[in-house]
């Protein structure tokens, strides 16, 4: 392990200089952490310290989180030595090949050397521009299409959540109208954002609904998308649970407590192709759920019930999805730093209803292990 040992002085320097880009580990152990790809590392900037973000990537998700440079060493130092065989390490002048199988470091010049971007919001092109209209309306960008001090983390978010459906949205179909709604819109962010690169970009025609419960909200919305010039976008007050009509994609960002039900129902019993929400509060199941003896040392603690509790909904959740044939992921939407309601459930129709038991048969269980006598959602989709 020599060579490890130099390259994290290689690491440290280049740190030091403000010259380091990348890291790259791949080359996965026989020990890696289960469903590891690879992680990259690189220097950001939060306010005036440079930290090192590490991107976790698994097979179904990206994990994200910043360190201090002596925090990442030591990460680093544990990963290599027990995930990954090979770490490549950019820097300005030259780029580092560490082969820990044959504990061997090679270099070669950097023949592309573009200085490090410390920028947090990684320097890319966004998916939608910040000059779309309807981003001046909501207040996040200037009339000509600046981003407003404080409204960066908005704009990120934004971006990102179109990132995450882009692989997951169907292809535009010539005289194909998708019916989209956005359920619990609350003031729009993200309807606009999605009808704009449905729309603008995808070229996709759409019939698009944003509902809420709040009026006021909703006739703003409404006027925003008129004075857009947004055709086939409008806005509707009322309830989740009393909307109806056909679907092909549903999305519900926070929909509290069983609001969240209500959308997976209302997209399972009308088989959106795709159906996407991030889970808010759980309630319903923390009421009721009795912890297990083996598990009793985590009841002492209400933060830690909760998160049971959490854990436990959003999996009845995906095994009902399951069920009825759909083909889920769940992924974190923002960074956790922001909110811990970050968990983003995607669903897309694949499969026919399954015919034998096996995903109400892990319901099952799971209810069981935690005492809980129906989930809502089941109590709905058994009375249709
Ligand atoms: C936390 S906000 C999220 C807004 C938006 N989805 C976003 O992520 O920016 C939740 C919104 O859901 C709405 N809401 C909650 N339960 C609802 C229900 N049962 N029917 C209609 N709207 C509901 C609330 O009025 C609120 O505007």
């Amino acid at each position: 392990m020599k060579q490890l040992i130099k390259i994290k002085e290689v690491i440290g320097g280049s740190l030091g200089n403000s010259s380091l880009i990348k890291l790259r580990m791949t080359g996965l152990r026989s020990t890696a952490e289960e469903k590891l790809k690879e992680i990259i590392v690189r220097p950001i900037k939060i306010k005036k310290s440079v930290r090192l973000q590490f991107t976790i990537r698994y097979q179904t998700n990206d994990i994200t989180k910043n360190y201090k440079k002596e925090e990442a060493l030591e990460l680093l130092d544990e990963r290599m030595q027990n995930d990954f065989y090979f770490l490549s390490v950019v820097t300005l002048d030259k780029v580092y090949q560490l082969d820990l199988k044959k504990d061997r470091i090679t270099s070669s010049k950097n023949q592309n050397n573009k200085p490090p971007s410390l920028s947090h919001n990684k320097e890319k092109v966004t998916l939608l521009s910040a000059k779309s209209t309807f981003f001046h309306k909501l207040g996040i960008t200037s009339k000509a299409g600046h981003l407003l001090k404080g409204k960066e983390a908005k704009f990120r978010q934004i971006n990102k959540f179109v990132e995450i459906l882009k692989p997951h949205l169907p292809i535009a179909i010539k005289n194909k109208t998708y019916k989209v709604v956005d359920m619990g819109c609350g003031k729009g962010y993200l309807t606009f954002a999605l009808y704009d690169y449905l729309t603008n970009t995808l070229k996709h025609q759409v019939e698009m609904k944003g509902v809420d419960q709040r009026e006021e909200l909703m006739n703003s919305c409404n006027l925003i998308s008129q004075e857009s010039n947004y055709k086939g976008l409008s806005f509707e007050q009322g309830k989740i649970n009393a909307h109806s009509g056909q679907l092909d994609i549903l999305i519900a960002l926070h929909a509290c407590d069983t609001a969240t039900d209500d959308v997976l129902i209302k997209g399972i019993l009308s088989e959106a192709q795709l159906i996407v929400c991030s889970p808010c509060c759980h309630k319903q199941v923390r009421k009721s759920m009795k912890m297990p003896t083996s598990l009793s040392g985590i009841s002492n603690y209400g933060i830690l019930l909760e998160r049971q509790a959490e854990i436990v909904t959003d999996s009845i959740r995906t095994l009902i999805l399951n069920h009825y044939g759909y083909k889920t992921k769940i992924v974190e939407f923002i960074s956790g730093e922001h909110t811990p309601k970050n968990l983003l459930i995607i669903a897309e129709k694949k499969y026919p209803i399954s015919v034998d038991n096996k995903y109400l048969n892990s319901i099952r269980e799971l209810k069981s292990t935690f005492g809980v006598k129906e989930h809502y959602i089941e109590g709905i989709l058994n009375n249709e």
